[in-house]
């Protein structure tokens, strides 16, 4: 997607081999006329797809996703990464490990929003390792509901989550794929024209 590798050229700033900070637009200040574009994008490739719900996990993933959603008229629902007070039967949970932040999370999902008949789009913001998506999956497939893809807006390729979501037989869309941040240089993958 052009107008977010412009983005991503412009405004990303390397902060080692493997952290892009991209806080003016998606991780802490967000951009609303790029998220809508992120969110018809999301939907036209999955438009083959019978989506009933979109699912994220908190917090920077919730603008990309409520965006699709708007696109695709279903609910969102992000996953929380804390216990909420008012959340605490009837939910879907899911260990979820940080290789950046080398802890393990609970992520949780009320049941009162999903079912078996769902169709769900992941979404999120960056995909590293993938345990953040593996774990949404999981929720998904907890309920017995399908998964019909992942959409990520920027995947770092040159960490295996996007092969090993890909491997498991999920249809993988990400809008910007970042090969190399070497040097302080943001290189992008070579895009595959379908
Ligand atoms: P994984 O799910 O793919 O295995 O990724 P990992 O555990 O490494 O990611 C932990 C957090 O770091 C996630 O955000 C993820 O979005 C973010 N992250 C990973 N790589 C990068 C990167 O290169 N740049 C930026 N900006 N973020 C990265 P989170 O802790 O869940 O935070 P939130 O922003 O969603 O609240
Ligand atoms: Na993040
Ligand atoms: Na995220």
């Amino acid at each position: 997607m052009q107008l977010l590798k412009n983005k991503v050229m412009q405004e990303g700033i390397v902060l080692s081999d493997n952290v892009l900070k991209v806080d003016s637009f998606l991780n802490h200040q967000m951009d609303p006329v790029l998220m809508k574009e992120v969110g018809r994008e999301f939907s036209r490739r999955f438009s083959h797809e019978p989506i009933t719900k979109i699912l994220t996990i908190e917090s920077s993933g919730i603008a990309p996703a409520i965006m699709t959603a708007l696109e695709l008229e279903v609910p969102m629902i992000f996953a929380r990464k804390h216990k909420s007070l008012t959340l605490r039967d009837h939910i879907l949970v899911e260990k979820v490990y940080s290789f950046t932040k080398q802890e393990t999370n609970e992520i949780t999902v009320s049941k009162k929003f999903l079912s078996s008949d769902d169709h769900v789009l992941i979404i999120d913001d960056f995909l590293a390792n993938g345990e953040a998506a593996f774990g949404l999956a999981r929720i998904v497939e907890q309920i017995g509901a399908k998964v019909a893809g992942i959409g990520i807006v920027i995947e770092k390729s040159f960490q295996p989550g996007g092969r090993l979501l890909q491997e498991a037989g999920y249809q993988v869309e990400s809008l910007v794929r970042i090969a190399a941040l070497d040097n302080g240089c943001v290189t992008f993958a070579e895009e595959v024209i379908s």
